[in-house]
């Protein structure tokens, strides 16, 4: 097999692009922060479905961490990512420096009002914007026809959608279900955060949204499902739960009843890790 072409700026990887596009082939991008997993290597699949060649980028930005966060420790390990890209059948990794990214005197942020408040924005201020704008970048940088994204962060796939569109950027942004475990723990890179208690505890994030989805289906109240979630989520052992929410599946609008396609999310924390979930109503 030939190995994965590795692109380290982004005048190589527009070379490459623009070869694909004189060949007449179309591109799908998938932006990543690494330390890949099957969620992951489901949108590179799901991204070979919908073009001819799929671009996966590996950057763990860090305008989207907050001082106190795990910039530093978030793992890092490009080469296995690159053995799993090519495994699953990407064309080419873009894999910028930080300075690359963001040179000497770079000063644009990009906000998405709104849609970037409540939610992990109260949690993680300036999260979003640190998302919108290097999403914005990877977007022009690459000028995919696709790029795909996990529901698994879902309301960074909303910010994302609204970004694309107020903007006019010329792409169609595909959403993926999120990828589980079999006992229904979403995939993510920080899961390696958990010992193995933590765990244990960890599935009843998702025990407990579907208890609530089927609860609300049933016409049961809102604020009620809400503070029933949180209890059972102390229980089974988070340290704390940053939300958990029911809002409107387009647009987040807080919901007062479950008058129409609705989302239930939550953030809460065990151990080193802040776990993140959300599935339909
Ligand atoms: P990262 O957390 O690496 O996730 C990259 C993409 O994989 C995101 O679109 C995310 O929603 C998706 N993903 C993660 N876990 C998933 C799962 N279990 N099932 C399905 N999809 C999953 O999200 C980011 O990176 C960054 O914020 C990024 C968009 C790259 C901007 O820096």
């Amino acid at each position: 097999m030939m190995s994965l072409p590795i692109f380290c700026t982004v005048a190589d990887l527009r070379t490459q692009v623009g070869d694909w596009r004189r060949q007449g082939l179309t591109v799908a991008l998938v932006p990543t922060m690494g330390a890949l997993h099957e969620g992951h290597l489901t949108l590179i699949r799901r991204g070979l479905a919908l073009a001819d060649k799929v671009v996966a980028s590996v950057f763990v930005n860090p305008t989207q961490f907050g001082p106190n966060e795990d910039f530093a420790a978030y793992p890092r390990r490009v080469s296995e990512d690159a053995a799993l890209l090519q495994g699953a059948g990407a064309s080419g990794l873009f894999a910028p420096t930080v300075a690359e990214m963001y040179p000497d005197g770079f000063v644009t942020t990009i906000t998405v009002a709104g849609l970037s408040e409540g939610l992990c924005g109260t949690f993680r201020p300036g999260h979003f914007d640190g998302v919108a704008t290097v999403v914005a970048k990877l977007l022009l940088q690459v000028g995919p026809d696709v790029a795909l994204f996990g529901e698994k962060d879902y309301q960074q796939l909303q910010v994302i959608k609204r970004l694309v569109r107020d903007l006019d950027i010329p792409v169609r942004i595909e959403g993926v279900p999120t990828v589980r475990e079999a006992d229904g723990l979403a995939l993510s890179s920080r899961n390696a955060y958990l010992s193995a208690e933590e765990r244990a505890i960890a599935p009843s994030i998702h025990r407990t949204l579907s208890a609530m989805a089927e609860a609300l289906r049933a016409g049961a109240d809102v604020a009620s499902q809400e503070a029933w979630g949180k209890a059972q989520l102390l229980a089974a052992g988070f340290a704390s739960v940053d939300y958990l929410e029911v809002r409107a599946a387009d647009g987040l609008a807080l919901l007062l009843t479950v008058d129409r396609s609705a989302r239930i999310l939550v953030a809460a924390r065990l151990g080193k890790a802040r776990l993140l979930d959300n599935i339909p109503v």
